[in-house]
């Protein structure tokens, strides 16, 4: 296969296996590219693209950014708290807005569950959801679940925990169906307030004991605690949360084998991890964000290649 069974990247869930091996293996070109002396290929001189970020980011826009600009793209940056949208200007006026400078694709975060899915169906341009809401966000999953095949060879048949406040986090649900596509198994652990009531549908175990999960799991991905979209408290103390459900050297070290440690970040240290786990040798925060830049070269390229004016 050498295209993309999809026009946008709205969610793991609407692309297929085999979009995600393409994905990966035009990955493995432009992470070569990117580690040459001159970092940069000419692929899209002429594309245009628009970074619209409704919500704070620093990894995803940045790294979207640098893609862009790796693949000799034009990029216009846009934040809605230095916009027209805080004088009350719609969604789709604003993009409209944009697309009217002939923009080809739009890339877009908003806290918005579904904003990607419904500005696609509105405005003429490819769409890549750079996290919506506590939907999805697609390509952490891609980079979380590329990051695995380089640290373990394959993803198939590997034991992945995702730990943390799944209720509220996009990077689970992508990583689940990331994850169980490729042929991993999946389990979640956290407290039960913060499992949501749908994950048993979705194929995946629940684990409230931390330690057992750990000792089950060969990649454990730590998440953050979602404070900001919380309006009532899903757990006692901050304090009791890291007791139960913090990764520590002290739990790391006792465990029968060593087991990979990832983070989509931001982290907050010394909550769902210590500085110690995040910085040591079996965590591979680092190269995730490394990966994420390749990854959504790719994901870029091969949106691009569908774009009718784009002749690559
Ligand atoms: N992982 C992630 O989405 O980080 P940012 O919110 O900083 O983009």
């Amino acid at each position: 296969m050498s295209e993309l069974s999809v026009n946008h990247l709205l969610g793991i869930k609407y692309i297929t296996e085999a979009d995600i091996q393409l994905i990966f293996e035009t990955a493995d070109h432009f992470k070569e590219v990117i580690n040459r002396p001159i970092k940069k290929v000419p692929s899209l001189r002429d594309i245009t693209i628009a970074n619209l970020f409704f919500e704070n980011s620093t990894r995803t826009k940045l790294s979207f950014e640098l893609a862009e600009k790796r693949l000799s793209a034009d990029v216009i940056n846009f934040a809605s708290s230095s916009s027209s949208v805080t004088k009350g200007e719609t969604l789709i006026d604003t993009v409209n807005n944009i697309l009217s400078m002939k923009v080809d694709m739009v890339v877009m975060r908003h806290p918005n569950p579904g904003a990607g899915i419904f500005l696609s169906k509105h405005v003429d341009a490819s769409i890549i959801n750079a996290g919506d809401g506590a939907h999805e966000h697609p390509t952490q999953a891609l980079l979380d679940a590329y990051s695995i095949r380089e640290k373990l060879g394959d993803v198939a048949g590997k034991k992945v925990v995702i730990v943390g406040d799944i209720l509220h986090s996009r990077v689970a649900l992508s990583n689940i169906f990331a994850l169980q596509k490729l042929g991993a198994k999946v389990k979640v652990c956290g407290p039960k307030t913060l499992i949501p009531k749908y994950i048993e549908k979705l194929n995946v175990e629940v684990e409230t004991n931390l330690r057992k999960a750990l000792e089950w799991c060969d990649v454990a991905n730590m998440l953050r605690v979602q404070n900001e979209r919380m309006d009532i408290s899903y757990f006692p103390t901050t304090r009791e949360y890291t007791q139960q459900f913090g990764l520590n050297k002290a739990i790391l070290d006792s465990l029968s084998k060593e087991i990979v440690v990832m983070h989509p970040g931001p982290i907050n240290r010394g909550v769902e991890i210590t500085s110690d786990v995040a910085d040591s040798k079996q965590s591979i925060i680092l190269e995730q964000v490394q990966n994420g830049v390749a990854i959504r070269m790719a994901v870029i390229y091969l949106l691009a290649s569908k774009i009718k004016h784009h002749e690559d």
